[in-house]
């Protein structure tokens, strides 16, 4: 695959960062994201610091990865549960929590974002970790939606700048989206990626453009599943059927969308529409609008386009 090549920017220091080796990394936001992105960066033997908000949160985050790393180690560790045992110990040895960014970023080679998808938040807190990271620390964030170059704009780093857009659930998912902006140097991006493939990933490359590769494609594809149901082409349990049997889909676009939250494929769509008023891929749909303001939101709300128990 070629990846394409970055142009490095001129008018920053360039501050002599040569595909930095990344052996500690701090992962912010103890949610979904950040706790399986945590999990597998100490599970290839990176020492990571998850931050988040407070320490009920950060309890709760390092239990689910326990959870999580018993599920991997029934079955990888089938007939040698005590090498199962050992492995999550090891695993959990790698990870320690903070609730003070600001101080553990000082000994980050990489710092990962993953907080709440909302610009003014993390630009302020990308803001402050500017100020205290060294010079050679990467900044990533794991947004979906967000443009990557607004961020990286509260700091002084551009150069040392990028994405790293994982998938849900990170420890099952293949796929890392590794974003490059216009200022992200050549050796930050390469660091990135090849940071990917040492938690065992495949990286693509990416330009800073809404959506990236997956949602630009899936997100459209899921609104005109529901715009075409709006028409009357369709019920929503004829079209999940037809793209399951007919193209091979796991899941049905409603099904999908029931997954992914219809309150964040509002969230995104509306961001994108924003941006780009006049690109009919990026329409609004009624029916998704009214399942969000009536607190449908899918399968975390037990009703979306389906009832869930
Ligand atoms: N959920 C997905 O499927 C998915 C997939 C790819 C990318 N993303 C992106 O990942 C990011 C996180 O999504 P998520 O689903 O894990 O969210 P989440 O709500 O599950 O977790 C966010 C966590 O961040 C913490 N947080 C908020 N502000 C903070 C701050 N200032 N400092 C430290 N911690 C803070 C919250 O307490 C929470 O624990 C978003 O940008 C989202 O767009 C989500």
């Amino acid at each position: 695959m070629a990846f394409f090549t970055h142009q490095v920017c001129r008018g920053f220091s360039s501050s002599a960062v040569r595909n930095v080796v990344i052996k500690h990394v701090t992962v912010i936001g103890g949610g979904q994201m950040g706790a399986g992105i945590a999990q597998v960066a100490a599970s290839t033997g990176h020492s990571v610091t998850l931050v988040d908000t407070n320490d009920d949160i950060l309890k709760k985050t390092v239990k689910g990865i326990e959870g999580s790393l018993k599920r991997v180690v029934k079955k990888k560790y089938a007939d040698k549960p005590e090498a199962g045992e050992e492995f999550i110990q090891k695993v959990l040895k790698n990870v320690s929590t903070s609730t003070d960014a600001v101080s553990v970023v000082q000994g980050s080679d990489l710092v990962i974002e993953a907080i709440v998808e909302n610009l003014k938040i993390k630009q302020d807190l990308f803001s402050q970790l500017d100020k205290a990271a060294p010079a050679h620390t990467i900044f990533a964030s794991n947004t979906s939606s967000l443009p990557i170059s607004d961020i990286a704009s509260s700091t002084n780093r551009l150069d040392r700048f990028g994405g790293l857009h994982f998938f849900n659930p990170v420890p099952m998912m293949k796929l890392v989206e590794v974003i490059g902006t216009s200022a992200t140097s050549q050796e930050t991006f390469d660091s990135l990626l090849n940071f990917s493939k040492t938690l065992g990933k495949t990286p693509v490359s990416c330009k800073d453009t809404p959506g990236f590769i997956v949602n630009r494609l899936l997100v459209p594809y899921l609104l005109e599943s529901i715009r075409l149901h709006e028409r009357g082409h369709g019920s929503k349990e004829d079209i999940d059927i037809a793209m399951k049997l007919g193209a091979g889909y796991p899941m049905g676009p409603f099904e999908l969308a029931d997954y992914v939250g219809l309150d964040t494929t509002k969230f995104i769509i509306d961001g994108w529409s924003q941006m780009e008023p006049n690109n009919p891929l990026f329409a609004q749909s009624p029916m998704l609008n009214k399942l969000v303001e009536e607190g449908k939101l899918g399968k975390k709300s037990g009703e979306g386009f389906y009832k869930y128990k």
